[in-house]
């Protein structure tokens, strides 16, 4: 490890000796000490006490700008007041019945305002999102094979599980991927119903309907691969996935857990004008509680109808989460809230290229509505095979000098990107561009150190 990156550590350790602490007590009964693997890293997280608007405290009081925002799930900010209001209205009306009622209908209406769906059913999480239109999809085709892209991330569940983060011994050619399982206990069958095609890159999935003719169900991707920082799709990419999937009667599944609230107010399908057959939603829809939908045509969705494709859950439209996700839509995810953010993005990213340039850093930004990253590359990537070349103690360098300057920039992470919400100001955004300022020359100089010793 370079001195500079080691000089930020012992600062973030010097800062949250409280979250030390906690983490020991974490780890004797949660592996990782974490709730989710995503949380856990060196030397260990931050334990988080409180938030409000676009900050949070840690437990040794730190203040932070909040970029993370709950992995992106927190485009309200924390605490929004109408989603407050909404939620605390339900608390005393209770929290569960299991039985409809009638946010139901309206939050549907608002789905279907703004997305090109016709009948929507809810979920608490992305992953209930994104496997259940799988379900549906293969239901609706009668065929079992879904095209998945390299690298992209779909949630939990065993069709999503596969080539996630492979690595390079594993992943083959990059013409036509392995389907690689992201971890233990995924069935070999669920794999080889999975097969791998590569971001950007149209011949490699029409070489997978040329494979297996017949047998597609579906193409799910996010439509920006938001699983390694941030990678937009090509002009014409999104298009031509639709035209495969028509031609072959293959349906197009948009998984908007990330895009659909953050991009702009019609998600993806407005944002690049391509009309997918199925949209999974999530995280920032709730407004800082868990609450998920998918939505499709009306032909798709009466598989359900007819109960020939099963749908259920305990906590699917709770009254709690459907009220805050009914403020959400109405009162933080409005054209002028998407005005303020597109406005900091541009004051954001412009900065940030500004500083780039002056310290001679090697790195792009890459941005597209509500999140943007900085990408240590010297040249856009593509693709995940292009992302894995990072140099991870260079970006370390960056998060934990950020941190340690009061500014979560992004999750922990690498290939996760930051999250602007509507409560953030233009202060928040000077002070964060303040930070990047004072860390960036340092970057730079480590960055043609490692440079030159790798020449050498
Ligand atoms: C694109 C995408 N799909 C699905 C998921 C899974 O969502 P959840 O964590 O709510 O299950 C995520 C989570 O990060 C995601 O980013």
């Amino acid at each position: 490890m370079y001195s500079a990156l080691q000089q930020e550590l012992t600062t973030f350790e010097k800062r949250t000796p409280k979250s030390a602490e906690a983490h020991k007590k974490n780890l004797r009964r949660l592996p990782l000490g974490v709730a989710s693997n995503y949380r856990a890293y060196d030397p260990y997280p931050i334990f988080v006490k409180e938030g409000s608007g676009s900050k949070f405290r840690d437990l040794d009081g730190n203040e932070y700008i909040d970029h993370n925002l709950c992995f992106g799930a927190l485009m309200a900010g924390h605490c929004h007041p109408a989603v407050m209001k909404a939620v605390s209205g339900r608390l005393t009306t209770g929290t569960m019945f299991g039985m409809p009622h009638d946010m139901e209908w309206e939050l549907a209406e608002e789905i279907c305002a703004r997305f090109p769906v016709e009948m929507v059913r809810f979920g608490s999480s992305g992953t209930e999102a994104t496997m259940h239109s799988i379900r549906l999809a293969r239901a609706a085709t009668g065929r079992d094979k879904i095209i998945k892209f390299e690298g992209a991330y779909h949630g939990l569940h065993d069709s999503a599980l596969v080539s996630v983060k492979p690595k390079a011994e594993e992943f083959g050619d990059i013409h036509s991927p392995v389907s690689v399982p992201g971890g233990l206990g995924v069935p070999k069958a669920a794999i080889d119903n999975v097969v791998i095609a590569t971001f950007n890159d149209l011949d490699t999935v029409k070489q997978r309907f040329r494979q297996f003719p017949g047998q597609i169900a579906a193409i799910i991707l996010e439509p920006i691969l938001m699983n390694v920082g941030l990678c937009l799709p090509e002009p014409g990419f999104l298009e031509g996935l639709r035209e495969a999937c028509d031609q072959n009667g293959a349906l197009l599944i948009f998984d908007e857990v990330k895009t659909g609230a953050k991009l702009g107010w019609g998600g993806a399908s407005e944002y690049f004008g391509v009309r997918p057959d199925m949209i999974c939603l999530a995280k920032s829809i709730g407004g800082g509680l868990p609450l998920a939908a998918f939505g499709t045509h009306k032909r798709v969705m009466n598989l359900i109808s007819q109960h020939k494709v099963f749908h259920g859950g305990t906590y699917n439209t709770n009254p709690v989460s459907m009220a805050a996700g009914l403020a959400t839509f109405r009162e933080v995810l409005t054209r002028d809230n998407y005005t303020h953010v597109d406005k900091l993005s541009e004051m954001l990213t412009g900065g940030y290229r500004k500083i780039v340039a002056k310290s001679g850093l090697q790195a792009y930004i890459a941005s597209a509505g509500a999140n943007g990253a900085l990408m240590l590359y010297a040249k856009e990537i593509k693709n995940y095979r292009d992302w894995i070349n990072i140099d991870i103690d260079l970006w370390r360098h960056y998060w934990f000098g950020m941190v340690n300057r009061g500014v979560m920039a992004q999750p922990y992470w690498w290939d996760e990107q930051w999250t602007i919400s509507v409560q953030h100001t233009e202060a928040d955004i000077k002070a964060h561009l303040a930070a990047f300022e004072d860390v960036a020359p340092a970057l730079a100089k480590a960055q043609q150190e490692r440079f030159a010793t790798a020449a050498r």
